[in-house]
């Protein structure tokens, strides 16, 4: 034995542990080589053989191999220990990981609810700009520029003389103007008004206006319609109740509650002890509104009438502060 043994032992073993493709293979190799019977023992002992004079050298070149042939094997046991480990932890039992999926916003879930029930009694859906021009906003529906009703809105001007709609009963009009009656409508959208942001206003909100013109609509027709709508949206047992109120485009005109849901009118927080809770506006469309938009106002009658969702929403939900629905807290919105 010499030094071109060892050397040649060295290269076998090197092209050995390249084929080596799995940790079974790697541990027969280990065993060839550095076992008690091994290749590496077997050369130990012919070191007999060799002469006295060179026992020592070749015991080091020996020494060294077997420390060579150990890193090389527990460096190569490394690349196989990252799969095994990760089959070992797979546990099919465990529980999956949520997933975490989105869902419409409150907002658009009442107004798709309300829209639903306002379809099923046969009114169309028409949509609005949320820039308007004053005369749809005001002038249309029976604001004469001096009117004092014109100070019920806090308006947004645009620099172009535009206003940012403060409430959807412009879309009655841009509805009637390009539509020959009978016109039975509904109009979802956002409103606008320059009002102090605080826990009860926020500075755009959400209304449904309804309309309905042909001839011979009465005061009865309004009254059957929004009853019948709020016993879909509010249950059977709701109570309704229409109080004597003004607005500029309608004569006579209301305004509608309905009976507490969470004290059924016994006296709450919610409702302020009243029992009864606010929901909209309505009323017989004043002629004038027809008028203006070249309807025969002596054949043509109608109702209107606009609800106003944030604060059916809030009460719905018992939710106090109203700035929580365009916050977009998604803590709060999951809940939905
Ligand atoms: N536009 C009114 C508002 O924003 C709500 C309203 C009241 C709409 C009566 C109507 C109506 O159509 O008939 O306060």
């Amino acid at each position: 034995m010499n030094k071109a043994t060892v050397t040649e032992i060295r290269k076998q073993f090197e092209k050995a542990l390249e084929e080596v493709r799995d940790t079974a293979a790697l541990e027969a190799l280990k065993h060839g080589y550095l076992g008690r019977k091994g290749i590496i023992a077997g050369l130990f002992a012919r070191i007999r053989e060799v002469p006295p004079e060179s026992r020592k050298e070749t015991g080091e070149l020996l020494n060294s191999l077997k420390t060579d042939l150990s890193a090389a094997i527990d460096a190569r046991s490394m690349q196989f220990a990252v799969p095994r480990k990760q089959k070992e932890i797979t546990d099919f039992s465990m529980p999956g990981y949520a997933m975490h999926h989105g869902s419409r916003h409150p907002l658009t879930q009442a107004v798709d609810d309300m829209l639903n029930i306002f379809q099923h009694l046969g009114f169309d859906i028409a949509y609005g700009p949320e820039v308007e021009i004053d005369w749809y906003n005001f002038e249309s529906l029976n604001f004469p520029p001096d009117h004092p009703a014109r100070d019920m809105q806090d308006t947004f001007y645009t620099e172009g003389g535009g206003v940012l709609r403060t409430h959807t009963s412009p879309v009655q009009t841009r509805y009637m103007s390009t539509h020959k009656p009978p016109v039975r409508i509904v109009a979802p959208g956002r409103v606008f008004r320059n009002e102090a942001i605080s826990a009860r206003s926020y500075c755009l909100f959400h209304q449904i206006e309804g309309l309905y013109i042909d001839e011979g609509i009465t005061f009865a027709d309004l009254k059957g319609t929004i009853e019948l709508f709020c016993r879909l949206y509010y249950g059977k047992d709701v109570r309704i109740k229409f109080r004597g109120s003004y607005f500029p485009f309608t004569e006579p005109s209301a305004e509608i509650d309905v009976s507490c849901f969470l004290c059924g009118g016994k006296g709450c927080p919610v409702c302020k002890q009243s029992g009864w809770l606010e929901i909209m506006g309505c009323g017989m469309v004043d002629p004038n509104v027809l008028k203006a938009v070249n309807y025969d106002s002596e054949r043509y009658s109608g109702y209107a009438f606009g609800l106003g969702i944030e604060r059916m929403l809030m009460m719905r939900l018992g939710i106090n502060d109203i700035r929580i629905l365009f916050e977009n807290d998604v803590e709060f919105l999951k809940q939905f």
